[in-house]
């Protein structure tokens, strides 16, 4: 099939490069010309693991071309796939002017035969809003289908070539089912819905994620309280097939480009709508202390954390990626350098957006040895492989003491516990200290 994406951010970009891995003949457009110059070049503006090795070969295969015309993109397209972004409005609302522009511009150029799939998170409603607005623009009876993505970043390529299921909404059966088609060699359950009903489960299943974070955290803190360890009681509790191991691992709360934006935006909608969504209301707040729980750690160890020099392992919202998107460090720097501590940040691909959001309060490092030399203690904030593969050995010999505020438990207690002097605050168990 002939398909135009339009969007090349996280879900475009990963969405454009599986479809043409599956045999499709694929354009995706952008408006930002740096980027499209980027990919023309077989480079990937995001770091995804295995995106660009397979943007390139299928670049090469014919199958994937990028450009920032409108009217070439959309002159052939049987289905165009809208994932463009649906940042936060300033009332928690979605907003969606980047998809009204997108819905003009398609407008302008796409066939009557063409199907219109919006793949941006989008508030229930909204699938209608933008077909009237292309109706408006061209004159004929438009083919909708609500079509959200599951995909995470980090593992967006995996998730996407063998995901759980596939969503289908539309109110046209013949569009529905040529979707269904047009997925097909993925061999991935499909469950076709109204739109809105396939609208409103992609943000029913993202503030479900969230609240179950929420939820473990909040055990976790209980956890702490009464002497349990939470990783023992997760595992406990996910076992049980209801509840499922996922989404069950205890940290400093959720961030990212989509839990805090969707969340959201659901409490959003339930309000206006009437609904009192309560629970919603707690997630947030629950995420919002969660937060900061290493600096209310090291503030009781510490007294005072004025002068302190701590190394920050870890700057993007979670490991393999380089989104800054309302990762927890934003929160922590600021409470850090706010109350006087000197930050040394590590980060393997994200120091580059990290600086444009948290600037120069921190010191940036290029290693975790130079994050940790002359510390006082190391606050551990994101979960990639080198911090978790680390030496706590060759740390301790470069710190004062080896004081580690854990925020996503990446040590086992055996790892601890072979050390000859160490301090270990992790999440939702009792702290190791060895001395
Ligand atoms: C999330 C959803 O998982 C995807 O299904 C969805 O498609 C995507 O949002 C989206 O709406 O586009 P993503 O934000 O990329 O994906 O990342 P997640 O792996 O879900 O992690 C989100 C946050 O939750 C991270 O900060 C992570 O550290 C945190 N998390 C996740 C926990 O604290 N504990 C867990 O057990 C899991």
């Amino acid at each position: 099939m002939k398909i135009a994406v339009l969007g090349t951010g996280y879900v475009g970009l990963s969405t454009g490069v599986c479809l043409s891995e599956i045999g499709h003949h694929v354009i995706c457009i952008d408006i930002n010309e740096e980027k499209i110059q980027l990919l023309n070049q077989g480079r990937s503006p995001i770091y995804e693991p295995g995106l660009e090795e397979l943007l390139v070969s299928n670049m090469s295969a014919g199958k994937l071309n990028f450009t920032t015309s409108h009217q070439k993109a959309l002159a052939e397209a049987e289905i165009i796939i809208i994932a463009v972004g649906t940042p936060q409005g300033e009332d928690g609302a979605a907003d969606l002017s980047y998809l009204e522009q997108a819905a003009k511009d398609i407008s302008k150029y796409m066939k009557e035969s063409t199907i219109v799939v919006i793949k941006s998170t989008v508030p229930v409603g909204t699938n209608d809003y933008i077909k009237k607005i292309i109706e408006t623009h061209c004159g004929y009876r438009v083919k909708m289908v609500s079509n959200p993505e599951f995909l995470r970043q980090g593992s967006a390529i995996q998730d996407t070539m063998f995901a759980d299921r596939i969503v289908i909404g539309s109110e046209d059966k013949a569009a529905a089912e040529k979707m269904k088609e047009m997925y097909r060699p993925l061999n991935v359950p499909v469950l076709l819905t109204s739109t809105k009903s396939a609208e409103m489960i992609k943000y029913a299943s993202n503030a479900f994620l969230a609240t179950k974070i929420s939820y473990i955290n909040e055990i976790a803190n209980l956890c702490e309280a009464v002497g349990a360890d939470v990783e023992d009681v997760a595992k406990g509790m996910g076992k049980d097939k209801r509840i499922g191991e996922a989404f069950l691992n205890a940290g400093i709360g959720y961030g990212g480009s989509c839990f805090p934006k969707d969340v959201k935006a659901l409490l959003h909608t339930a309000g206006q709508n009437g609904v009192n969504f309560a629970m919603l209301k707690e997630t947030i707040r629950v995420n919002d202390v969660q937060r900061e729980l290493l600096v209310t750690k090291a503030l009781k160890r510490f007294g005072s954390l004025q002068g302190k020099r701590i190394a920050l392992l870890g700057l993007a919202f979670k490991p393999e990626t380089d989104d800054m998107r309302e990762a927890p460090s934003i929160t922590l720097t600021s409470a850090l350098t706010g109350l006087g501590a000197e930050v040394f940040a590590y980060d393997p691909v994200a120091i580059e957006n990290a600086r444009k959001i948290i600037g120069d309060r921190v010191k940036y490092t290029t290693s975790i040895d130079e994050a940790v030399s002359g510390a006082d203690a190391i606050f551990i904030v994101t979960e990639w492989k080198d911090v978790k593969q680390v030496d706590l050995e060759v740390l301790a010999a470069k710190m004062k003491q080896l004081i580690i505020f854990d925020g996503r438990n990446c040590f086992d207690e055996n790892k601890i516990k072979a050390c000859s002097n160490i301090e270990y605050y992790p999440v939702g168990k009792p702290p190791i200290i060895i001395q």
